[in-house]
């Protein structure tokens, strides 16, 4: 036997919040990462309903965009037959994990993150949830609870891995080995898409302020085009990949455009060497987009319509991922002393 084969295959986790609709900087940043990347490793995918919490929220809508964001994993290329795809809140265990890990998690690391000082300073002070603090707290849960040795994020999650490793290294440290510390995987070209309204913030899709603010992939094409030609530029003409502030609009459609042609910047820059202007780059962007996004909104079209197929495949990835989830909570719970219920 090859030393590979008598290799356990790496574990990774990951997971997008059912908290809007989902953009092309989720696909690039993270889905379809996920996709390329399944092959490789033992995979769990999960929507992360219990961070969608975090922030004031329509049941119904939650209930909707649960299963919407699950049958996007799947046309976004996610297979369920070789990645485990479940809903977080079907496994209690990640609720449990993260009071034991709140528990070790000192206050000043939580109100220290970035996201967390961004998202309140959005909110009316006394309106901000405790669950919005602790939020990072749970995502360690999340990756914890697998052993997962890789997490495939978008770069505004880097600081909340940093927090992982913390919370996990400070667990060993306390306990005994016990939790695997993950690593972020972050992708070279698409983990920082910024939006199309305003390029030095990040797309989001939580910012609902402007409708040209998100491509999102639910979006028909005439949308598409209708918002790319609107996407803020400068008022040069060079197309090429540059830092200059000034010029991150322009940038971030060549971003865009590398990552779903995937091709390298040096390629795409000669590419659009004798473009007239800024406009040939936006109308084949508009191509190129389209064109990536009909190929996931025919299988979503496909996923959706069969009554009830998501449900079962969800309740299906549950079972699996509680096998995995139980294990490290009981593992967790004996570290730290708690007394097994039956004898
Ligand atoms: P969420 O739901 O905000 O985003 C889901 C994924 O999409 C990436 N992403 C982006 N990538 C590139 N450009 C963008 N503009 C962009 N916007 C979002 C995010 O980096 C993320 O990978 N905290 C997580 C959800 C989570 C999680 C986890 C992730 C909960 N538990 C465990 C990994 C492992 C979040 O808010 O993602």
């Amino acid at each position: 036997m090859s030393d590979n084969s008598s290799k356990k295959r790496q574990r990774v986790l990951s997971g997008v919040q059912p908290s809007g609709n989902l953009t092309i900087g989720n696909y690039l940043g993270a889905l379809k990462q996920w996709a390329r990347e399944q092959q490789h490793f033992e995979s769990f995918f999960c929507v992360v309903d219990l961070h969608a919490i975090t922030v004031p929220h329509d049941p119904q809508e939650l209930r909707d965009k649960t299963r919407e964001v699950a049958a996007l994993y799947l046309a976004c290329g996610i297979d369920p037959e070789v990645s485990t795809v479940f809903v977080q809140s079907h496994v209690r265990a990640h609720s449990e994990l993260t009071w034991l890990l709140n528990c070790i998690t000192p206050l000043g690391w939580l109100q220290r993150m970035t996201q967390y000082k961004d998202k309140s300073a959005k909110q009316q002070q006394d309106s901000v949830s405790t669950g919005l603090l602790d939020y990072p707290v749970l995502m360690a849960a999340d990756i914890l609870l697998y052993h997962a040795d890789a997490v495939p994020v978008g770069d505004d999650q880097r600081q909340h891995l940093e927090l992982t490793r913390d919370i996990a290294q400070r667990f060993n440290h306390l306990f005994g080995e016990t939790l695997t510390i993950p690593e972020a995987m972050i992708p070279l070209s698409g983990a920082r898409i910024k939006a199309l309204d305003d390029p030095l913030s990040k797309m989001s899709k939580s910012e609902t302020g402007s409708e040209y603010h998100a491509l999102y992939l639910l979006d028909p094409p005439n949308r598409v085009k209708k918002k790319l030609m609107r996407a803020v530029t400068d008022s040069g003409r060079d197309i090429q990949f540059s830092d200059d502030p000034e010029r991150a609009g322009v940038n971030n459609l060549l971003e865009l455009y590398a990552a779903l042609t995937e091709q390298e910047h040096t390629t795409v820059e000669a590419h659009f060497a004798n473009a007239r202007g800024y406009g040939d780059l936006k109308k084949e962007l508009v191509e190129v987009t389209n064109e990536v996004l009909a190929g996931i909104q025919q299988k979503y079209q496909a996923l959706t319509a069969e009554e009830g197929y998501i449900d079962e495949l969800l309740a299906r990835g549950a079972e699996r991922a509680c096998e995995v989830a139980d294990a490290t909570l009981a593992t967790v719970r004996e570290r730290m002393g708690f007394l097994k219920a039956h004898a």
